[in-house]
């Protein structure tokens, strides 16, 4: 499938509280970082291996290591609070940084930040954004990691909107999107609802 909805006690806890008005911007930071962990582990479930042995303090074992190449690229400024523990579970991961920002009566985005480094037709590219809304910002920079090269994109967000899923699948059929929630749909200024609000302004202010 191109859309793993991520189903985890914790996930689902952890959204629960970053969805709270009442959650201040210290503990949505923390709450987004245990989220993004999770997605973390879904979104790498497939990847590579490379046999290889193995010495323990008693005897020699067939392990295995991941075998390829890994690019992390979290979208400012939303996206930077899931990078910590993407880099802690991929620490040899390339990171490249984009950042967007929606017009507010358009919707549409702008890329005002591209720092895409590393990537090949054989890199694993993982996109990093708590939300995708109307899906126009994780269209546009996938647009631009694809002139970059990359052939093999996934997304991982929080939270998404049925919405943005279709918007995302119908111009990138390839991509695949590991989300910890689909909700209900966009209000007119194109946020999700129910949502979790901005998640770029409840943790940068
Ligand atoms: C938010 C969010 C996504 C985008 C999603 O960022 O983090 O990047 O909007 O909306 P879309 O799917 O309709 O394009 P925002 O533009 O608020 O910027 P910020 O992260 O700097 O706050």
């Amino acid at each position: 499938p191109r859309l793993y909805h991520v189903q985890h006690p914790i996930l689902l806890d952890r959204i629960t509280r970053l969805r709270d008005r009442s959650t201040d911007q210290r503990l949505f930071i923390h709450f987004l970082e245990e989220a993004a962990f999770i997605l973390a582990v879904e979104a790498t479930r497939d990847l590579a291996l490379r046999p290889i042995p193995v010495i323990t303090p008693l005897e020699e074992a067939e392990g295995a290591v991941l075998a390829e190449p890994v690019a992390l690229v979290p979208i400012l400024r939303a996206g930077l609070g899931m990078l910590r523990p993407f880099r802690t579970l991929l620490p040899h991961a390339t990171v490249s940084f984009v950042g967007a920002f929606r017009n507010e009566e358009t919707l549409q985005p702008s890329v005002y930040l591209d720092r895409i480094t590393g990537i090949t037709p054989e890199t694993c590219v993982l996109l990093l954004d708590p939300m995708l809304a109307t899906g126009g910002t994780a269209r546009a920079v996938f647009t631009l990691l694809r002139e970059r090269g990359a052939t093999r994109l996934r997304l991982a967000c929080c939270v998404a909107s049925p919405e943005g899923i279709r918007s995302v699948q119908e111009a990138h059929p390839d991509v695949v999107i590991y989300t910890g929630a689909v909700d209900r749909g966009l209000d007119q200024q194109g946020f999700i609802l129910p949502g979790l609000g901005d998640a770029g302004d409840r943790q940068f202010g």
